[in-house]
């Protein structure tokens, strides 16, 4: 699964994980999955925010921040992004998955 496509359509997202565990839900389950984890729910949720653990320091930044798709185009530098992009051929070399990263 892929946040982007999560983004675009959660309702499909959720349709497409139930096919493939074999699990067939009502209308009124596949609702209230789809609004459950919507970023804004998930991120008041105390159990997905990660506010009952002391790992995160939410001065320095929350858990969840803005889940906006692309918002790191807002934050790395064109440097970065290149030495971002040079790793990453490097580490993810072998892997099929083809991500993608706006909407
Ligand atoms: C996490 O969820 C709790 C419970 O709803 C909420 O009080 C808290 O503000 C949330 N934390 C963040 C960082 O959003
Ligand atoms: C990619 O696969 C090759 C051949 O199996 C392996 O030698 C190499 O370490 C892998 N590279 C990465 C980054 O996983």
């Amino acid at each position: 699964m892929f946040y982007e496509d999560l983004v675009e359509d959660t309702g499909r997202e959720v349709e497409r994980l139930c096919s493939f565990l074999g699990l067939s839900i009502s209308a009124e389950q596949r609702e209230k999955i789809t609004k459950g984890v919507q970023f804004d729910a998930m991120k008041q949720n105390k159990m997905t925010n990660y506010s009952t653990l002391p790992v995160m320091d939410f001065k320095i930044s929350p858990f969840m921040r803005k889940g906006k798709v692309g918002d790191w185009k807002n934050l790395f530098t064109v440097a970065q992004n290149e030495q971002f992009d040079e790793v990453y051929k490097v580490k993810m070399k072998n892997t099929t998955l083809k991500f993608r990263t706006e909407i």
